[in-house]
């Protein structure tokens, strides 16, 4: 008999295909957004789950569900997945790091650009018809070239995004649980270490890339924006949560910084509307590792870490070893 899993969400046909050679699949191709009951109800007697990351993985459903050995979550962060409760369970967690790294870095620049040069909210001007005549000061918006970029976060993703600065003739400072050593800060465009208070007060763009965790809820709250320059930019491709998104309102309203690019918010999708009444907030739908090969390999990696659970080997992206000497 063919171990069972279920795919909570759509996901690319193919791969459900592939995991069907493998397992007796339970698939959900309408994409019907499961409540915690429903997901209990149908994990009864299924030994893996192939998560998406708005999916709520907690101790409550980790433990209502004794078949279950592996989560297997198809994105790089994990903060949707209890993962102490899982290996008290014995239940095997995986991610999909790496392969995400160079197009979610290219996003982070896209929504950079589009922020400081206020590229959607024009877009909007002439979209509207407002576009009459050209004006010396329409849209005047912050240099990215020659500026100093902030990184907040500085692991793979981070430093593939400092890397990217080069061309831009920009110097780097960066502030990160752990400081590099000396032969990736001078591969991360010579990348400069500094406490979080500092990378705020000195960068003109300010990137956060950091994975969230409760140590990290409100890194960026009102006194943190307060240290920002006035003409300076926030980009949050890292997770809702990490920003204050009540004080960042706040912040963007008197002027306080300039302007945000956000493509996480606090309980996504139902996002604070008192965004959508600003002009300087460029807003995208967590869509930063969306180009197609990536959420193809994303899904890839996502399955063979499934596939290697359930065949009693190691995952190639297991987050919890300890797992392993149950
Ligand atoms: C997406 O947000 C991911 O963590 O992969």
């Amino acid at each position: 008999m063919k171990p069972k899993i279920l795919i909570t969400r759509a996901v690319f046909p193919d791969v459900v295909d592939r995991l069907s050679v493998h397992f007796d699949v339970e698939s959900n191709p309408a994409d019907i957004i499961f409540s915690e009951a429903e997901l209990i109800e149908k994990l009864q007697g299924k030994d893996g789950l192939f998560a998406n990351p708005a999916d709520r993985i907690s101790a409550a459903l980790i433990q209502s569900c004794p078949n279950l050995k592996a989560v297997c979550n198809m994105a790089v962060g994990y903060n949707n997945v209890d993962v102490a409760a899982a290996t008290a369970a014995g239940i095997m967690v995986t991610n999909t790091p790496d392969v995400l790294n160079e197009t979610t870095a290219d996003f982070g620049w896209a929504l950079l650009m589009a922020t400081a040069r206020r590229v959607t909210e024009s877009e909007h001007f002439l979209r509207a018809g407002k576009w009459e005549k050209w004006t010396y000061n329409g849209f005047l918006g912050a240099d990215i070239h020659g500026a100093t970029l902030g990184v907040i976060g500085m692991g793979r993703i981070g430093q593939a995004i400092a890397r990217r600065s080069l061309g831009f003739d920009m110097k780097v400072v960066y502030h990160n649980r752990t400081r590099l050593s000396p032969e990736l800060e001078a591969h991360a465009n010579h990348a400069q270490y500094m406490s979080r208070e500092d990378v705020l007060r000195n960068a003109d763009h300010v990137m956060l890339v950091l994975p969230y965790s409760a140590a990290v809820h409100h890194f960026i709250a009102a006194a943190e924006l307060a240290m920002m320059k006035p003409t300076a930019t926030l980009i949050n491709i890292a997770r809702g949560g990490i920003v204050d998104d009540a004080a960042l309102i706040a912040a963007l309203k008197q002027g306080q910084i300039a302007a945000a690019g956000l493509d996480v918010f606090e309980n996504e999708p139902a996002f604070n509307a008192d965004f959508l009444q600003l002009t300087n907030v460029v807003l995208t739908p967590h869509i930063a590792s969306a180009s197609e090969p990536t959420r193809r390999a994303m899904a890839d990696c996502a399955a063979n870490n499934l596939i290697a659970a359930l065949s009693g080997k190691t995952p190639p992206n297991l987050l919890n070893s300890d797992v392993l000497k149950k």
